[in-house]
């Protein structure tokens, strides 16, 4: 495991969200309830953006389009695809139920840094 930079702290003030490019991944980084949270920017379900997800207080990022819930620490998954009711459940095994990609951070010199593997 590497640390890489990622962005200056000062372009992420709590409450702000940001896409970063790393290698060939969007890597989705949030501030909120001051902590630095770093994801892939594909939902596991569909690949869909987790930018517009919300927050919530457990520390966990639920997906804006069929609402799967994934824990923001490890990336497993709370809730598979409970949305639109009834349909939901059948949208959902359109893929495999998985853990959303999560990345360890840190905030040092200045600057967001995510753990990735070497
Ligand atoms: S794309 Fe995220 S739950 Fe379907």
């Amino acid at each position: 495991m590497t640390w890489i930079k990622v962005l200056d702290a000062t372009a992420l003030p709590e409450g702000e969200r940001k896409v970063v490019k790393l290698e060939d991944h969007d890597i989705l980084l949030a501030h909120a309830q001051g902590e630095i949270y770093a994801m892939l920017n594909a939902c596991p379900h569909m690949k869909l953006s987790l930018r517009k997800g919300e927050i919530t207080e457990d520390e966990t990022i639920v997906c804006p389009f069929h609402r799967s819930a994934f824990d923001l620490h490890t990336g497993a998954v709370k809730v598979w695809t409970p949305w639109p009711p009834m349909v939901g459940k059948l949208m959902g095994k359109v893929a495999s139920e998985r853990p959303l990609r999560v990345f360890a951070t840190k905030v040092e010199d200045g600057s967001i840094w995510i753990e990735i593997e070497a």
